[in-house]
């Protein structure tokens, strides 16, 4: 069952924001933090269904982001809502932390039967992408009894102060909070196109010198590797910039891992649960993880979080981590709907529909000098904007242009990186939906240039 619309095209019907649009916004602006990154346009909204957003004016959005990832099975899947509606009708919230109750086995079981490691694993449950990353950080560190982590530039985990160590993708996310909590090392992640290191020509060679730092430099001179106690990697940068590793990236820091006894914790909290077009984008590198961190798509719009770890490595003691509301009923249920509607076909459709969507932004690229990069996997794509594809200058400006222009005529895409744009719809959406999103991108570049 997937949701039925009769909306095949946006409907913008005012000008944007509208009226109803910009009293929100106000008392926004009043009763709201400005902490928050939003982007140049203000989308306010009131109803989703499917692939499209309806705003507070009636103006209807096709919704590439999702909620940043979120939303992945599209918004309001009605089997979610029944499995929602249905938990909510007989337990709410108890506590796993306290208390027993079926869920949590449940989705803990289902876990270990899709991740892609081998061993039996534990889950622990939280509410939040940072949470499950806290909970990576404070395992690995407990499990290893070290302090020092290895994380790559661009790289994002979450604000709290753990993961905020980790993150180095934007200086506003670091801004005015002195020094780091925990002892992090950052290296290039091994984008080939934006490694500052000597030598790099394509992904071989960036993923070799990314290896190459960090055991013939850190581990000789700051970071010890007996240090270590864990490498924190996204199978596809997500904030920085929609970057997925190279091919044998994760498979040499695995290698490192093993030869160091450090925990290689891979957070696909983006890029998991089916966008990639597999289950998780670590199982296009063959790759076991110690730890996972997942979240957003898992629970189509529950906050949920899990921290997936190898049971050997889960040795920690009663009371050691926690969390009241993590792993509530209501959350669980929407995530084992998920994954089962994921297992039914989601997967396969952000595969197919992903193929399909960057075959039409590669068509776009050879039109336009100022695309120079398209990427990604499944339903994970990035579009890098330059001056030129003979300078490969990044070009945020044109970017953030392009994103207005998308919006004016109906299409939500959110910038990433320095001159990113990305793509990560629903993966409900069809070759149909990629065809009207494409014209839209089309236009809006063409208007932009
Ligand atoms: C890879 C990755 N890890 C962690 C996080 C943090 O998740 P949350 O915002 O739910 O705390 C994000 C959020 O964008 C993310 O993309």
């Amino acid at each position: 069952m997937t949701p039925t619309t009769e909306v095949q095209k946006p409907i913008i019907k005012t000008e944007l924001p509208g009226p109803n649009a910009r009293e929100i916004i106000q008392a926004d602006a009043q009763y709201v933090t400005p902490s928050y990154p939003r982007p140049d346009y203000k989308l306010v909204a009131e109803k989703g269904y499917g692939v499209w957003i309806e705003d507070a004016d009636g103006n209807v959005f096709l919704d590439c982001n999702a909620g940043v990832a979120v939303c992945s099975t599209g918004h309001c899947h009605p089997e979610i809502v029944q499995a929602i509606t249905k938990q909510t009708e007989t337990l709410i919230h108890m506590c796993g932390t306290d208390y027993y109750y079926r869920q949590m086995p449940a989705l803990g079981k289902k876990l270990d039967e899709i991740v892609p490691i081998s061993e039996p694993t534990k889950t622990h449950f939280a509410n939040s992408g940072a949470e499950a990353v806290e909970t990576a950080l404070k395992l690995a560190m407990y499990h290893t009894r070290r302090q020092k982590f290895i994380s790559f530039f661009g790289s994002f985990h979450g604000r709290t102060l753990g993961a905020l160590s980790l993150t180095s993708s934007k200086k506003a996310q670091r801004s005015g909070f002195a020094r780091q909590a925990l002892d992090v090392v950052h290296v290039p992640y091994p984008n080939w196109i934006r490694s500052p290191l000597a030598g790099v020509t394509d992904e071989e060679s960036a993923s070799k010198a990314t290896i190459d730092w960090i055991e013939n430099r850190l581990f000789q001179t700051t970071t010890p590797p007996e240090e270590v106690a864990g490498i924190v990697v996204e199978a596809v940068q997500g904030e920085g910039g929609y970057v997925p590793a190279p091919c044998g990236f994760l498979k040499e820091l695995r290698r490192i891992c093993d030869r160091h006894g450090i925990m290689l914790i891979v957070d696909e909290v983006q890029s998991g649960m089916g966008r990639t077009g597999k289950m998780f984008a670590t199982e296009y590198y063959a790759v076991e993880p110690d730890i996972m961190c997942l979240a957003k798509g898992i629970g189509s719009g529950l906050p949920i979080g899990v921290c997936v770890a190898r049971a050997s490595i889960m040795d920690w003691h009663k009371g050691a981590h926690a969390s009241t509301f993590g792993g509530n009923p209501v959350c669980i249920a929407a995530a084992l709907k998920t994954i089962e509607l994921l297992e039914n076909g989601l997967v396969e459709n952000a595969r197919v529909v992903g193929e399909y969507l960057r075959n039409g932004l590669r068509a776009l690229s050879a039109k336009y000098d100022c695309i120079g990069d398209v990427r990604g996997l499944g339903l994970m794509v990035g579009v890098e904007f330059v001056e030129s594809k003979a300078t490969m200058k990044a070009n945020p400006e044109l970017r953030d242009k392009i994103e207005m222009a998308c919006f004016e005529r109906g299409l939500i895409i959110l910038g990433c990186g320095a001159n990113t744009i990305r793509w990560s719809p629903p993966l409900i959406l069809t070759k149909e939906n990629v065809d009207v999103a494409l014209e839209i991108f089309d236009a809006a570049i063409a208007a932009s240039v």
